[in-house]
């Protein structure tokens, strides 16, 4: 190794990450019963060009030669979903066999090529049935989902290496519930609140019930908090940073974190959380082995034109003149370094693994080969942090690149592509980017050269 190069801790796992409804497809196949996006996807005209996850990538069927592939960039593991209504087609009940079968399959093909297994239990595909009977705002969902939890426990508890409850509980509740943009598409402040609290009860109620039969597995949740910044240095801009923070970030972070709702938010809306929300942070606020921080792009904000938002009257602004990846994303890797140390002094955290980062280019083919040299860049200065993070002591374990491969990117349907892996939907043919053929050379190495 070379002076000037700096290497990862010989313990670091690395790895890929996808979801249950952006890859698999077999929307309706095998007695897999519907989710609330396939509702959303089918039904609204929430999703660009009226895409759906019907076939999606077509992993359902293909998912050998997906491990093979993951298998072949030299990554250490894999984070993928299970979908609940493929397991437990109404979300309860009976089991559906075809389902246990998959990812039974799927766990021992990762553990056949030596790969880690990470698993996800809810990546947003709320079964249908359980959304027709009120969904996250209903309690009874979260007693339905700790069922579901402790029942994927039973049945590959011993071969998952960690289980996470939920993936961005702030994209299932907040950009679905309160902006619309994600199913089931409600735009309602009351209800995105009751959704948040129902969340945090099914996560606390999860981690119990799952204890009480694999009390070793490790557990944790994955949130996508906000790299937030003020967008000027006026008072105003930090105060509205501040309050943005705390509806943002806070209202997920305090409550698994520390046991209490911020007190901003309980000040400003306290009276619009569910009734009797005091009784349950006990049950919220279970103590963690891990948790994962999914990392884009940082936000600057400012306080709000209007001014009539309840709580927290705070804007994203839009710089100008940025590097932005092609769905608009600033890219700013000092923004990663620096959430994690805001993150690690402010609340007591477990160990982390950044469990996505990634940036989406649409390069196409042109002479079979895909050359995404700005997904290299975007994943170097990354990865760079990455290291920077842990030159800080901050007990950063692992880093998962998204994605896998170009898959159904939500709202944006198969727009946006975020694999290192390109798929052409029309064959199903997958083809290595050059972003991956670097990220494999640097498994192969575990080392980036110093920048500069
Ligand atoms: C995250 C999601 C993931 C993917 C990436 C681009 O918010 O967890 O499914 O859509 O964004």
């Amino acid at each position: 190794m070379s002076d000037n190069s700096r290497a990862y801790p010989a313990d670091f796992t690395f790895g890929v990450a996808t979801a249950a409804y952006q890859i698999e497809g077999a929307a309706s196949e095998d007695g897999r019963g519907p989710s609330i996006w396939d509702t959303f996807s089918h039904n609204t005209k929430g999703v660009l060009n009226g895409d759906t996850g019907d076939v999606a990538c077509d992993h359902y069927h293909r998912w050998e030669d997906d491990l093979d592939l993951i298998a072949s960039l030299g990554v250490d593991a894999y984070r993928f979903s299970i979908s609940w209504s493929r397991l437990l087609p109404t979300g309860e009940g009976a089991l559906n066999q075809a389902g246990v079968n998959f990812y039974n399959q799927l766990i021992d093909g990762c553990k056949a090529r030596n790969l880690k297994v990470f698993v996800t239990l809810y990546h947003w595909d709320l079964p249908q049935a359980l959304a027709d009977n009120g969904g996250w705002a209903h309690r009874s969902t979260a007693e339905h989902f700790a069922y579901y939890a402790k029942t994927v426990a039973e049945l590959y508890g011993d071969r998952i290496d960690t289980l996470c409850t939920f993936n961005e509980p702030w994209c299932s509740s907040i950009l679905s519930h309160l902006y619309g943009v994600h199913a089931p598409g409600n735009t309602d402040l009351d209800l995105t609140l009751a959704v948040i609290h129902g969340q945090h009860r099914a996560h606390g109620l999860a981690v119990q019930a799952v204890r009480t039969v694999m009390p070793d597995l490790p557990l944790g949740i994955v949130l996508n908090c906000q790299a937030i910044r003020p967008a000027s240095d006026s008072q105003q801009a930090k105060d509205a940073a501040q309050r943005h923070d705390r509806f943002h970030n806070g209202l997920f972070l305090d409550p698994l974190f520390k046991g209490h709702y911020p007190p901003e938010i309980v000040q400003h809306l306290g009276n619009r959380l569910p009734d009797g929300w005091q009784d349950d942070m006990e049950s919220i606020h279970q103590p963690l082995d891990y948790w994962g921080l999914n990392y884009y792009t940082p936000e600057y904000i400012t306080d709000s034109e209007t001014g009539d938002e309840p709580y927290p009257n705070a804007q994203r602004v839009e710089r100008q003149n940025v590097q932005r990846t092609d769905i608009g994303w600033e890219i700013d890797a000092s923004a990663l370094t620096e959430l994690m140390v805001n993150l690690y002094n402010r609340y007591p955290l477990p160990p982390c693994y950044i469990t996505e980062n990634g940036a989406a280019y649409n390069h196409g083919l042109v002479d079979g080969e895909i050359d995404d040299q700005p997904r290299v860049d975007y994943l170097e200065a990354h990865l760079q942090a990455v290291l920077d993070i842990v030159a800080k002591d901050i007990a950063l374990l692992g880093y998962f690149s998204w994605s896998l491969m170009d898959n159904f990117e939500w709202a944006e349907g198969y727009s946006m592509r975020f694999g290192l892996i390109h798929v052409d939907y029309q064959t199903q043919k997958r083809t290595f980017k050059k972003s991956a053929y670097w990220y494999q050379n640097l498994m192969s190495h575990r080392a980036l050269t110093s920048p500069g």
